[in-house]
C-alpha cells in the first residue's frame, strides 16, 4: 500500500515521494530516548541483503511467515534472546514477547521491533546492533512474530494473508532446516 501511494505519488514527483516515506513511520529511533538510530554502528556484514533492502524501504519485515526464516529465526532466538524473554518468548526476567501486551506500543509495528532489537530499550535490555546483523535482526522479529500467540486482530504487523492463515504457535513446531524461500541462499 505504502508503495502504491509513492508509485502514485512519482506522479508529482519524486520528492513528494521521498516526503511520503519520511512521515510514513519509517523513523528509526531510540525505543526509550527517541534519539535517532545510527546504522553505522550496525555489523559491516548482512547490511545489504534482499530482506534488509526491502525492510528499509518498506518498513515491513518481508520474512515474516517466511518458512525458510523461520528456523534460522528461531535458532538466533534461543542463542540471543531466549534466556532473558523465555524459551517460546512467555517472558523471564524480560517481559513477554508472545502476548498482546506492548510496555512501548511501538512493537507492534516492525519499524519499532527493529528498532528495540537495534538500539534496546531499559535494564538488560541492552542494544544488539554488535551482536546481531541488521539481516539477523530481522530473521529474530520474524521468530518472535511467528511465537505471537493471541488474538490475531491485536497484531497488526501481519499482512491480511497471514491474518487468514494465523493459528497461534504450538509449543514443539518446527520447520524443516532449509526449506525454499527468500532465506533459503545463506545471507550475504
Ligand atoms: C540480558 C537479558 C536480555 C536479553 C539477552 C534480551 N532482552 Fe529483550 N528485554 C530485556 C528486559 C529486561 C526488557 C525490559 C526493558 C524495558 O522495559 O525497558 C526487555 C525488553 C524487550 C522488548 C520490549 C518489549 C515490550 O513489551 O515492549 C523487546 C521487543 C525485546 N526485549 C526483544 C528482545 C529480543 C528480540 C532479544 C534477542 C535478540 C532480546 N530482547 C534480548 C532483557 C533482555
Amino acid at each position: 500500500m505504502r508503495n502504491l501511494i509513492c508509485g502514485l505519488m512519482l506522479g508529482v514527483g519524486a520528492f513528494a515521494c521521498a516526503a511520503y516515506a519520511q512521515t510514513s513511520g519509517l523513523a528509526f529511533n531510540n525505543t526509550v530516548t527517541g534519539e535517532k538510530l545510527n546504522f553505522d554502528d550496525a555489523l559491516p556484514e548482512g547490511r545489504d541483503t534482499d530482506g534488509v533492502k526491502k525492510f528499509m524501504q518498506t518498513g515491513v519485515n518481508p520474512y515474516t511467515e517466511d518458512k525458510s526464516c523461520l528456523k534460522k529465526g528461531e535458532q538466533i532466538f534461543l542463542s540471543a534472546c531466549s534466556g532473558c524473554h523465555g524459551h517460546i518468548g512467555e517472558g523471564k526476567i524480560g517481559p513477554g514477547l508472545n502476548d498482546a501486551y506492548w510496555t512501548y506500543p511501538e512493537n507492534e509495528t516492525d519499524v519499532g521491533l527493529f528498532s528495540t532489537i537495534f538500539g534496546g530499550a531499559k535494564a538488560s535490555m541492552g542494544p544488539q546492533y554488535q551482536n546481531l546483523k541488521l539481516d539477523e535482526m530481522l530473521l529474530v522479529m520474524a521468530w518472535v512474530r511467528h511465537l505471537y500467540k493471541d488474538d490475531v486482530k491485536q497484531a497488526p504487523w501481519f499482512s491480511d494473508v497471514q491474518k487468514k492463515n494465523y493459528k497461534p504457535y504450538q509449543h514443539g513446531e518446527t520447520f524443516g532446516d532449509d526449506p525454499p524461500g527468500s532465506c533459503k541462499t545463506v545471507a550475504k
